[in-house]
């Protein structure tokens, strides 16, 4: 596995190589990630991981500075699990100036949920993933599910923008309790990280009910706000939609059922498709 640190390096390690799977990280990885890159090695013939923690997608008081780096350990992991090349440009390089020209998502799509309570967050994502793809030029890159809205923002960008570029969604990895496997999971003290599972706890009754019948989603989505709250975490959103768009769900459409909550300093986010 070689570790890349600037494009002229990338470049030059790119040129020749069969097709690639890409799978842009911002690193502390863990097994959510590597199972991306696992499923990328069955896409492609060669894998390149990025690392890079994007300013541009933080808000000032979010946590930028403090995001868990461990590189060492992150090219250990990748290289165990058949990663090629690891792509971990400093902020110069990425960023060598003032990033003026963005890439804006439909407010449709990115200022719901999770772009309701991060302003930005997917004008910094898409701007960086573009960017990536056209360093990389891969012709397949992997994202998570975890990151539900993310996914679709991106599989969307790169649709209307005609990138030749195939998304694959890959599922949440999960901890024995349910608990979405994350990097800000480090955050959460012991007691935390138990109470922590109580998120997928609250989304999967959810879940039943809806399989059952129940199609009040106001009164389920209240249901589980409560449930949260009672145990001391401060949700954002608990919310029913539609799969495709996000939309608020009509008619009977793939739905799948979001939320994120802060335990404690910690956000986390979770979902599960119904
Ligand atoms: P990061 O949070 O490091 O996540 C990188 C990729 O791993 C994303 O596609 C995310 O959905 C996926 N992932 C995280 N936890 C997972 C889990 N438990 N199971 C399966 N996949 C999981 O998402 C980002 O970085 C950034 O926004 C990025 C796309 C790199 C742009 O900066």
């Amino acid at each position: 596995m070689r570790v890349v640190r600037t494009i002229a390096q990338l470049r030059a390690e790119l040129s020749g190589c069969p097709p690639v799977a890409l799978v842009p990280t911002m690193g502390n990885l863990h097994d959510g990630h590597l199972s991306l890159v696992r499923l990328a090695r069955q896409h492609a013939g060669a894998v390149v991981a990025s690392i890079f923690v994007n300013r541009l997608q933080f808000l000032p008081h979010e946590d930028f500075a403090e995001y868990p780096r461990t590189f060492e350990r992150d090219c250990e992991l990748l290289a165990a699990t058949g990663c090629d090349i690891v792509f971990a440009p400093t902020e110069a390089e990425i960023y060598p100036e003032p990033q003026d020209y963005k890439v804006a998502p439909p407010p449709a799509l990115a200022d719901i949920l999770e772009g309701v309570v991060r302003p930005g967050f997917f004008t910094g994502v898409c701007t960086v993933v573009l960017k990536l793809f056209n360093l990389v030029q891969p012709a397949t890159a992997i994202f998570g599910k975890k990151d539900y809205q993310q996914r679709l923002v991106v599989h969307k960008m790169v649709r209307q923008l005609a990138l030749p570029i195939e998304i694959i969604a890959a599922e949440t990895v999960r901890e024995e309790t349910g608990l979405a496997r994350s990097s800000r999971n480090s955050y959460l003290s012991d007691a935390q990280h138990v109470e922590a599972a109580r998120l997928h706890v609250v989304l999967q009754e959810a879940v039943d009910e809806i399989r059952a019948g129940s199609r009040e989603w106001a009164a389920l989505e209240r249901r589980a706000l409560v449930a949260l709250s009672a145990h001391g975490w401060r949700p954002d959103y608990v919310a029913v939609r539609k799969r495709a768009d996000l939309s608020v769900p009509c008619a009977d459409a793939p739905l799948v059922i979001l939320a994120a909550a802060k335990l404690g300093r910690t956000r986390l986010i979770d979902n599960i498709e119904i």
